[in-house]
């Protein structure tokens, strides 16, 4: 499997980007990303605030305090995800030490030994693939669900979703609401909040399965749903590491969790979609959604969350003219099947009025149906009844395309 690696070099000497881009270039799968730093600029200064590469090879002076300063500023900034690399002058053992103690991964001397860094970056790339391969194989566990474009129907699909695996199913399930400023599972289950998700993210040091259970609230689906507030919270100090906390405790304690991310793309909301498999990106037939959701496709794989997992949605599909539309949107976005659920606003909105499943509406809907579907896919991913062949699950349930 070709896992994508993306690298991003902060470097100060032309000739140390030239032994880079010689060297790492060759190798399959790597994006390298040479960003020069001028002469006094902090390295850092190259990097966007949000930017969580897979490496940052990060060349640096040879100021002993200023580099140590520099280093421990961009471990901080990248909430300790991206393997850092360290290539300087004249660093004494002790300064050696310290950058390896505070998480660098290695530290090299100038003239650059070129081999042994594309050592290492290549087994930075089996730990990735390691890591993609133990969400592969759990495929179900943990799924996203994040719209292209507002409003193509991520909460309506994830509620709905994680209701018929809880109620039809039977899995032990929780709804995990991300959208912290507007999120609206709760209300759309007519579930009233007390707790919610801000009490864990804001607090990721007490995040256990424990705390995590008393934040839960109980539908009568058996559906247990950890809602967000839904009032413009302010998102910026939340870490990638509250959310890793958060599902990785919601994953102990449940056999399904279905994540609802919001439309923001920042270390906290990625790093949920890092971990899921699969991340359902729900989009519609229009030509910015469609734009947009292609333009997602490519993207999120250099921010770490894995091609291989991404699958499209493509909501509010028209029934007459659907074979064409899923044709052209598969040639469009290069991809061999796309998941199909049938417009129905008219049962999408009762069933959001009332704070009710889609299938207490309109149990014949074709919308339902199609989402019965999907959660029947997920369900069948989870239990290893993995359906291998798109042509095979087409023939079992036509309407995915
Ligand atoms: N398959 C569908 N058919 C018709 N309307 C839908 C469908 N799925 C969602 N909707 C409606 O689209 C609107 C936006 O849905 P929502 O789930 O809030 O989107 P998002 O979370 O992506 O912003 C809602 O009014 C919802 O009822
Ligand atoms: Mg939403």
């Amino acid at each position: 499997m070709l896992v994508t690696l993306n690298v991003v070099a902060l470097v100060q000497e032309d000739a140390t980007a030239d032994q880079l881009t010689e060297a790492l270039a060759r190798v399959q799968g790597i994006h390298l990303g040479i960003r020069h730093v001028a002469t006094g600029e902090r390295p850092r200064n190259q990097l966007a605030s949000d930017e969580q590469p897979d490496i940052i090879l990060l060349e640096l002076g040879g100021n002993e305090a200023e580099d140590l300063h520099e280093v421990e500023q961009i471990l901080h900034q990248t909430g300790g995800r991206v393997v850092v690399f360290v290539i300087c002058g004249q660093s004494d053992s002790f300064t050696v030490r310290r950058m390896l103690g505070l998480g660098v991964r290695r530290v090299y001397a100038r003239p650059l030994e070129v081999q042994g860094l594309v050592l290492d970056v290549i087994e930075c790339m089996s730990e990735k693939r390691s890591r993609v391969q133990r969400a592969r194989s759990h495929k179900g566990a943990l799924t996203a669900f994040v719209n292209a474009k507002g409003g193509s129907g991520a909460t309506t699909l994830a509620t709905n979703v994680a209701c018929t695996l809880a109620a039809r199913h039977k899995h032990k399930v929780a709804l995990i609401d991300l959208d912290v400023q507007f999120g609206a599972a709760a209300l759309g289950l007519d579930l009233r909040v007390g707790s919610d998700i801000t009490n864990a993210l804001f607090q990721p040091e007490r995040i256990d399965p424990l705390f995590l259970q008393a934040l839960m609230i109980e539908h009568a689906s058996g559906l247990h749903v950890l809602p967000a507030p839904g009032d413009l919270t302010e998102v910026d100090t939340i870490r990638p590491g509250a959310t890793s906390a958060l599902l990785q405790a919601a994953l102990d304690l449940y056999e399904v969790v279905i994540v609802d991310v919001p439309r923001l793309f920042v270390p906290w909301t990625l790093e949920a979609l890092r971990m899921a498999h699969p991340v359902l990106l729900v989009s519609q037939k229009s030509l910015v959604t469609i734009r947009d959701t292609k333009l997602l496709l490519e993207r999120l794989p250099l921010n770490g969350v894995p091609r291989e997992q991404i699958e499209v949605v493509n909501n509010r599909a028209q029934s007459r003219i659907a074979s064409l539309d899923i044709q052209a949107m598969k040639r469009t976005l290069k991809l061999e099947c796309i998941h199909r659920i049938t417009n129905d606003y008219a049962t999408a909105v009762a069933a959001q009025d009332r704070g009710v499943p889609v299938d207490q509406v309109n149990r014949r809907s074709a919308m339902t149906q199609d989402i019965e579907r999907l959660a029947a896919y997920l369900h069948s991913s989870l239990s290893g009844e993995q359906v291998r062949s798109p042509g095979l699950w087409d023939r079992l349930f036509r309407r995915r395309a």
